[in-house]
C-alpha cells in the first residue's frame, strides 16, 4: 500500500511512518508536512534515503500540491493538524485553517480520485466528564469545549458528511492523550520530564485533578493501522489507553522517576475552561478489530523517561527559539 500521510513530522505521524516501514516491507510512504514549531524531520532521518519513503514540504491547504499527492496513493491517513489546546486559546486562527479547511482539501481530492481517507481525531471533541460518569464511546453527542476540540469536531463532521454524501471510504479515529517519543516538549508528559532534567520546576494547573486517559503513541500506531485496512468504511473507532489517572498523580511518578520531590511544583492559573475528566471506552475496537493497549501506564511513563534522557539533543533543538517565548507567555503563576 502507498500512503500519503499528513503531518508525519509531529509527535504521532512520525511514530506511525516508523510503524508501516518497519512493520510492511513492501508499503511505501509520502509524508505531507509544512514543517511548523511542532515537527521534527529529525524524527525520521533513518529512512531519508529509502526509497520507500518521500518528504513532501507544504500545506494540506494548498489544494494544487494535495490533489496529485492523492492521487498517486491509495490511502490517507491524516494527523496534520494544530494539535496544542493552550494555543488555540491565546490565537484560533490557524487552528480553523489548518484543521478545518486542510481537512476539507484534503476530502476533496480524495473524493476526485475515489481514495481511502482515515482521520485522526481526539476524544476532546466529546467535551468533559464527570468523576462518575461513564467513559466515552462511539455513540456519545459531540460537545466540544475548546478551539481546538471545536474544530478537531468540525473536521470529524466534514469526513463523516463527505461518506454519507459522496460515499467516500472514510474511517475515524478518535482517541485519548498519547505520550511517547517524539512528544513535542509543549505537551504535559514531556514538559515535566524535561522541565525535570533541566532543574527547572513544573506547572501544574489548578488543583492538578483534571483526570485523562493516557494511550502509548505504538499502541495507538498500531490501532490506527488497524482500522486503515480492518475497519468498517464510515464507522468510528474510540482508542483509549486503560491508563486513566489525575494529572498531579502523574507528576508524581514522574518526580519520584527521577528523584525528584515536591518542591519541583509549580501550581499555576488554571486553563481557561479546562475539561475535567476524559475517559475511553474502546471496547469496540477491542471487539470488531481484537485491538487492546499492550503498554501500562507504569511502563510507557518509563519508556517515555528513558527515551528523553538518551535524546537531549532533540528536546533542547524542540525547546529552543519561539518555544521559549510560548512557554513564558503561557504559565504565568497563579
Ligand atoms: N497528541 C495527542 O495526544 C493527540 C490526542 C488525540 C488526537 N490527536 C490528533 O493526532 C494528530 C497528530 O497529533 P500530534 O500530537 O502528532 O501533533 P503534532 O502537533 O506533534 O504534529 C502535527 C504535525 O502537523 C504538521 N502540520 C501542521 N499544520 C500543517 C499544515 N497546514 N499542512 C501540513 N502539515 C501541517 C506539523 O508541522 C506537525 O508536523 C492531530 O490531528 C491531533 O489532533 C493527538
Amino acid at each position: 500500500m502507498k500512503i500519503l500521510v499528513t503531518g508525519g513530522a509531529g509527535f504521532i505521524g512520525s511514530n506511525f511512518i516508523h510503524f508501516i516501514l518497519g512493520t510492511y516491507p513492501k508499503d511505501e510512504v509520502i509524508n505531507l508536512d509544512l514543517l511548523t514549531y511542532a515537527s521534527n524531520l529529525e524524527n525520521l532521518a533513518v529512512w531519508k534515503d529509502d526509497p520507500r519513503y518521500r518528504f513532501v514540504k507544504g500545506s494540506i491547504t494548498d489544494a494544487a500540491l494535495v490533489e496529485p499527492l492523492v492521487a498517486e496513493c491509495d490511502a490517507i491517513v491524516h494527523f496534520a493538524a494544530e494539535s496544542h489546546v493552550d494555543r488555540s486559546i491565546l490565537d484560533p486562527s490557524a487552528f480553523i485553517e489548518t484543521n478545518v479547511r486542510g481537512t476539507y482539501v484534503l476530502l476533496e481530492a480524495a473524493k476526485k480520485h475515489g481514495k481511502r481517507f482515515h482521520h485522526v481525531s481526539t476524544d476532546e471533541v466529546f467535551g468533559s466528564l464527570g468523576l462518575d460518569d461513564a467513559p466515552f464511546n462511539e455513540r456519545t453527542p459531540y460537545d466540544p469545549r475548546s478551539p481546538y476540540s471545536a474544530s478537531k469536531a468540525s473536521s470529524d463532521h466534514l469526513v463523516r458528511a463527505y461518506f454519507h454524501t459522496y460515499n467516500l471510504p472514510v474511517t475515524i479515529s478518535n482517541c485519548s492523550n498519547n505520550y511517547g517519543p517524539y512528544a513535542c516538549p509543549e505537551k504535559f508528559i514531556p514538559l515535566i520530564i524535561t522541565n525535570l532534567f533541566e532543574g527547572k520546576k513544573v506547572p501544574v494547573y489548578g488543583d492538578g485533578m483534571q483526570v485523562r486517559d493516557w494511550l502509548y503513541v505504538s499502541d495507538h500506531c498500531r490501532a490506527i493501522d488497524l482500522v486503515l485496512r480492518q475497519g468498517k468504511i464510515g464507522e468510528t473507532y474510540c482508542v483509549g489507553g486503560n491508563g486513566e489517572r489525575p494529572n498531579i498523580w502523574i507528576v508524581k511518578q514522574l518526580l519520584s522517576a527521577l528523584g525528584k520531590d515536591e518542591s519541583s511544583i509549580e501550581y499555576v492559573k488554571d486553563r481557561a475552561g479546562h475539561d475535567r475528566r476524559y475517559a475511553i471506552d474502546f471496547s469496540k475496537i477491542e471487539r470488531e478489530l481484537g485491538w487492546r493497549p499492550s503498554v501500562t501506564l507504569e511502563e510507557g511513563l518509563k519508556n517515555t523517561v528513558a527515551w528523553f534522557k538518551e535524546n537531549e539533543v532533540w528536546w533542547k533543538n524542540m525547546k529552543s527559539g519561539e518555544y521559549e517565548k510560548y512557554y513564558e507567555k503561557q504559565y504565568q503563576k497563579r
